[in-house]
């Protein structure tokens, strides 16, 4: 069984949803950079190790990395599920996870990388939103996709009220992915797609 470990900044409403997935994995612990990460009380009342790694008692980027880093690598995780994790990586950190570090971002990728997604879609006036499970690259918001769900933009729609529309895809295909990832059926092509092994016998109608 492969083990993983899943860093959250905040409410880690996906990382709950992982959780009671029941995925053929072992959690081995969520960490997190805010002490009051409301998704640690969450993680601790299911028996999950949890640690904080506050990224303000660190002088630079690189070396509150390089102290991540040694936190996670304590648990010898296959793959690290960042679950609204909200700080950039340094290149040498994402180089070491390469492959076995996955994202989501409130958006059907390559729209609207960065902050606001919601925003951005309704300033856009796009009729389909989404949510994307990506591995991560040096490239913020880049990566090679792994899966995607769309959602209708409706006429009075608010960005709260399209995040919550979109936050309900991203509960469901999340764990998906991570289920792929542990199913050994996730392959990167030589031109740097992500093949899931059977998708188009699941996708069948
Ligand atoms: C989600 O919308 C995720 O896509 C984004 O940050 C949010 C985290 O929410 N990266 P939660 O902490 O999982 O509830």
């Amino acid at each position: 069984m492969k083990t993983i470990v899943i860093l959250i900044s905040g409410r880690g409403s996906n990382m709950r949803a992982i959780v009671e997935a029941n995925l053929p994995v072992h959690i081995a612990a969520v960490i997190s950079n805010q002490a009051e990460a409301g998704g640690l009380s969450y993680a601790q009342s299911k028996g999950i190790a949890t640690a904080v790694i506050d990224h303000r008692g660190y002088a630079s980027r690189g070396t509150f990395d390089a102290a991540l880093m040694q936190t996670i690598d304590a648990f010898n995780p296959d793959l690290v599920v960042l679950a609204g994790f909200m700080r950039i990586f340094t290149e040498g950190f994402v180089n070491h996870y390469q492959g076995r570090l996955l994202n989501i971002h409130p958006s059907l990728l390559p729209a609207f990388p960065g902050l606001a997604t919601h925003e951005q879609a309704l300033k856009a006036g796009v009729k389909i939103h989404g949510c994307t499970v990506h591995f991560v690259t040096a490239q913020v918001d880049h990566g090679p996709i792994v899966a995607q769900a769309a959602v209708p933009v409706k006429a009075d729609d608010t960005p709260a009220s399209l995040a919550a529309r979109v936050l309900a895809q991203e509960h469901q295909i999340y764990p998906q992915a991570i289920r792929w990832f542990a199913e050994d059926r996730l392959t990167l092509t030589p031109d740097g797609h992500v093949n899931v092994k059977d998708w188009e016998t699941l996708n069948e109608s």
